[in-house]
Parts: C-alpha cells; sequence; structure tokens
C-alpha cells in the first residue's frame, strides 16, 4: 500500500512540476522590468555613460528612477542596483542565479580558465587554493619581506618628483609577485616584469589581432610569461620542494591544475592585485595630504610603535601584532576605500529570468551592483563626500561597505593589499613628507578612477 501511495506520489510530482514552472515563469514573463530608458537601439546609453563621470550618469539615474534601473550600455541591457540589500542578493544569497561576465577580449587576455570567469566546482577550488595563500595565517609571516619592498620603494623615491600611481604600481607588482612566487621572484622577476608591462597594454585595448596592434602585442607577451612560467614550474618539479606562496598552493597534486590553468591564474592574480592596491594607495598619498590633521594622527600612531618597540628592547622590524596595532591607519584606508570606491560597480549576469521586489530581471541581461552610490548614499554614509576617517569608529550597516566585494566571489587578496598599505603608510608617515604638483581636483579614469595625472608629488624626508 504504502508502496503504491509513493508511486502515485511520484508520478504526481513528476507531472506537476512542470506545470508549476510554466506557470511561475508566466507569471514572471508578466512582472514589469524594472523603470529606466533603453537609449537607442544597440548603442543605447553608452554615449550618455561615457560622456560625463560614469557616476554622474549613475548618481541622475538613481535620482530618477530610485535603487533598481534599466539601461543599455556597451551593447547590453543592463540592471542596475544600488540599495545594499539588491547588492546582497545579486552577490550573495542569490548568487547562483547571476554569473560574472566580462568581456571576451579580457577573457582572452587573462586566460580563459581564471578564476573571475568561473562558477562552481572549479571555482570553489581555485578560491580555496588562492585564499590559502593569502588568509592572515599564511601572510602572516610576510610582514618583513614587505617592509623590504617598501623601504626600498620609498628610498628610491626620496628627493624625486614622481607619479604617484606609476610608483605605487611598481610597489604593487613587487609584493604580488613576491607573494606568488616567493623565492624564485628574485631570479625571475624582470623577465615576469618586462612581459607583464606589455601585457597589460593591451587590457582596455580594441580586440584586434593583427601584427602590430597593442591586442597582438599582448597576447605574445602573455605567451611568453606562460613560457616563463613553464620554466618555473618545471624547476620547482624537479627541486619536489613545498612552498608557501600561491604558486606552491597551485601546484599541489591534490589540486590537479593543468599548467595552463596555473598560467591563468597567476597573470589573474597579478592582475587583480595590481592596479587596485595602487589606486587605493594613491588616493591615501592625497587624501593625507589635504587633512594635515589626519596625517598627524596617522604620524603619531606609527611613532608610538617605534618607541614602544624600542622600550622593550625589540628591533625595528614590523611584525604582524603591530600592524594589528594600528587603528586610525586602518580607519584612514577604510575611508579611501569608501571615499574613492576604485570598484565602482561589478557585472554580474542572470542566468535565469529573476524576480527582484516585483520586476523581471530577464535571462541573460547584465546586473550592476554600483558600489561606489552605495557607499556615497547618505542614507548610508552622513555626509559622504566629506573625508572622515573617524566615521569607521562605528561599524557600518551591513552590506553598506564592500569595496572587496560580497559573497562568492569577493576578494581573496584583502588581507594582503590592507597588509600592504599599513607596512608602506608607517614608513611614509615616520619618515617622509610630501608635496603636491599641479591641479589636484577631479577624477581621471585610467580604467579606475584616479586623481589628475596619477597625482604627481615630491617626496622629501621628514625634517
Ligand atoms: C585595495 C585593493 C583591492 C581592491 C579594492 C579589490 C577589490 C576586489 C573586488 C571588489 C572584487 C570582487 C569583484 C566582483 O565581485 O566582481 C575582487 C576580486 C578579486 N580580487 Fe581583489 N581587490 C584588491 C586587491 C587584491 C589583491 C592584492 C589580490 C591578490 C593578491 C586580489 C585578488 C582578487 C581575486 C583573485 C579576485 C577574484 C575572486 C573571485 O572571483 O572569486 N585583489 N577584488
Amino acid at each position: 500500500m504504502a508502496a503504491l501511495f509513493c508511486f502515485f506520489a511520484a508520478l504526481v510530482f513528476l507531472f506537476l512540476l512542470p506545470l508549476f514552472r510554466m506557470l511561475s515563469l508566466g507569471r514572471r514573463r508578466k512582472l514589469p522590468l524594472p523603470p529606466g530608458t533603453l537609449g537607442w537601439p544597440y548603442v543605447g546609453e553608452t554615449f550618455q555613460l561615457y560622456s560625463q563621470n560614469p557616476s554622474v550618469f549613475f548618481a541622475s539615474k538613481q535620482k530618477r528612477y530610485g535603487s533598481i534601473f534599466k539601461t543599455h550600455v556597451l551593447g547590453c541591457p543592463c540592471v542596475m542596483i544600488s540599495s545594499p540589500e539588491a547588492a546582497k542578493f545579486v552577490l550573495s544569497t542569490r548568487a547562483d542565479l547571476f554569473k560574472p561576465t566580462f568581456p571576451a577580449s579580457k577573457e582572452r587576455m587573462l586566460g580563459r580558465q581564471a578564476i573571475f570567469f568561473h562558477q562552481g566546482d572549479y571555482h570553489m577550488k581555485l578560491r580555496k587554493l588562492v585564499m590559502r595563500a593569502f588568509k592572515p595565517d599564511a601572510i602572516k609571516n610576510k610582514v618583513s619581506q614587505i617592509e623590504a619592498i617598501a623601504v626600498e620603494a620609498l628610498r628610491s623615491w626620496e628627493g624625486q618628483s614622481m607619479n604617484t600611481f606609476q610608483e605605487m604600481k611598481t610597489y604593487s607588482l613587487n609584493v604580488a609577485l613576491q607573494n606568488i612566487f616567493g623565492e624564485d621572484e628574485i631570479r625571475y622577476r624582470e623577465q615576469l616584469k618586462r612581459c607583464y608591462y606589455i601585457l597589460e597594454k593591451g587590457y582596455n585595448s580594441m580586440p584586434i589581432n593583427l601584427p602590430g596592434t597593442l591586442f597582438h602585442k599582448s597576447m605574445k607577451a602573455r605567451k611568453e610569461l606562460a613560457q616563463i612560467l613553464a620554466k618555473i614550474l618545471f624547476s620547482r618539479r624537479q627541486r619536489k620542494e613545498e612552498s608557501n606562496d600561491l604558486l606552491g598552493s597551485f601546484m599541489e597534486e591534490k589540486a590537479g591544475l593543468t599548467d595552463e590553468q596555473i598560467a591563468d591564474n597567476v597573470i589573474g592574480v597579478i592582475f587583480a592585485a595590481r592596479d587596485t592596491t595602487a589606486s587605493v594607495l594613491t588616493w591615501i598619498v592625497k587624501y593625507l595630504g589635504e587633512n594635515p590633521s589626519v596625517l598627524q594622527a596617522v604620524t603619531e600612531e606609527q611613532e608610538l610603535i617605534i618607541k614602544s618597540k624600542n622600550n622593550c628592547g625589540q628591533d625595528q622590524i614590523l611584525n604582524w601584532a603591530d600592524t594589528k596595532n594600528m587603528p586610525i591607519t586602518s580607519r584612514v584606508i577604510q575611508e579611501t576605500l569608501r571615499v574613492a570606491s576604485i570598484l565602482s560597480f561589478t557585472f554580474r549576469e542572470a542566468v535565469e529570468d529573476v524576480e527582484y521586489e516585483g520586476y523581471l530581471i530577464p535571462k541573460g541581461w547584465k546586473v550592476l551592483p554600483l558600489f561606489r552610490n552605495i557607499h556615497h548614499s547618505p542614507d548610508n554614509f552622513p555626509d559622504p563626500e566629506r573625508f572622515d576617517p573617524s566615521r569607521f569608529e562605528v561599524a557600518p550597516k551591513p552590506n553598506t561597505f564592500m569595496p572587496f566585494g560580497n559573497g562568492v566571489h569577493s576578494c581573496p587578496g584583502n588581507e594582503l593589499a590592507k597588509l600592504e598599505m599599513l607596512v608602506l603608510l608607517h614608513h611614509l608617515t615616520t619618515k617622509y613628507r610630501w608635496s603636491m604638483v599641479g591641479p589636484q581636483n577631479g577624477i581621471q579614469y585610467g580604467p579606475f578612477p584616479l586623481p589628475p595625472n596619477g597625482l604627481p608629488i615630491t617626496l622629501f624626508l621628514k625634517t
């Protein structure tokens, strides 16, 4: 009897499930699209977006239509969202309904098997491997190596007029290479850098793969980078040593990654680590330069660390515990991440028709959580345009502060990024001062927002 009942229940379930699906799909199809305009056929509103500061475009749309609106940019229909709850829905709670999406040319250049482009098991495997190399326990012992890179960089800038962003890029690349390749970094540093510099020139170029084009040169440099990596992998396998750097994590036998997968992900991590951290450092130098009382407070906090090490008879080398004892400096970093919001938004694509707050987000449409709008909303941060690190003395409301994203694709390098910024700021504020040269107002996009011309400064030793 029970078996018969189960049989009928299964039959009813099998027949009714597709019926329910159809009904709910029909209902969703009838839902309205979010408010907003789609502009001209194909070009949509791309011109409006890029003819002005993109933040102005987003802000004016938000003012007119609210925190969820539709538009059409770069050949794609999009839904833009700017409420903390919607961002959490897309990036975290229902991340299964939205896949990451990038222009095909970026995928080709970084490598199709890089972490950013994936979901599911392969993505989770890569994420574990990356997190293992960059989680606090793994980077705890790297403080003195990062410090050596910071001290050397600052010494080379002493007395010089410099482009802050360019120099910070060199610093963040050196830190990234150190943490990816460990000991091998010294032997291959120059070759790796030479190829990477050519490769990065093509990141935002037209994807035309003909001799002479930037894209073509980049793709060649990418091949060369993969060859250098193959050499490093070969010699590591010969030595049979285990290393606790990112390459060591990727090479672990259990991970079962091919050399091509390793190459794509090494290049991907360099890409993710470099300009992001360098842009934030550039903004920090600007904000500290413009806010003498904040600079003074940071300097005093950092000098206290030096003094207390002297009093205990410890050597002057920074350690992990010191970096956890820098609350004022940490708040300067947080406030810079908020005000500068260097990743103004990110891209996802709906993998099926999605209902959100009574609106339909159709399958295949791009969905853009607008981090900058969330960080600059007076509902989340009073007087949002003001640089005020003390606002972080109180924790921000949930999901209102996402400089490193949220959910399954959130930044696995955030601890390393914060560490390398703290270490550089320790030496910068205790030993140096700087004067800013030329206009400092306004924002340039390259593609991250930056002060004009990368913030030219002259750095000098403190008297
Ligand atoms: C201040 C500097 C940085 C900022 C503001 C930043 C921000 C972000 C954000 C917002 C995301 C998520 C993007 C999305 O959801 O679409 C992300 C992802 C990522 N970041 Fe960072 N990042 C920084 C530094 C770094 C560093 C130093 C590394 C590596 C050492 C790194 C490696 C990555 C990787 C591999 C991903 C992709 C994760 C995934 O798809 O699962 N980032 N980053």
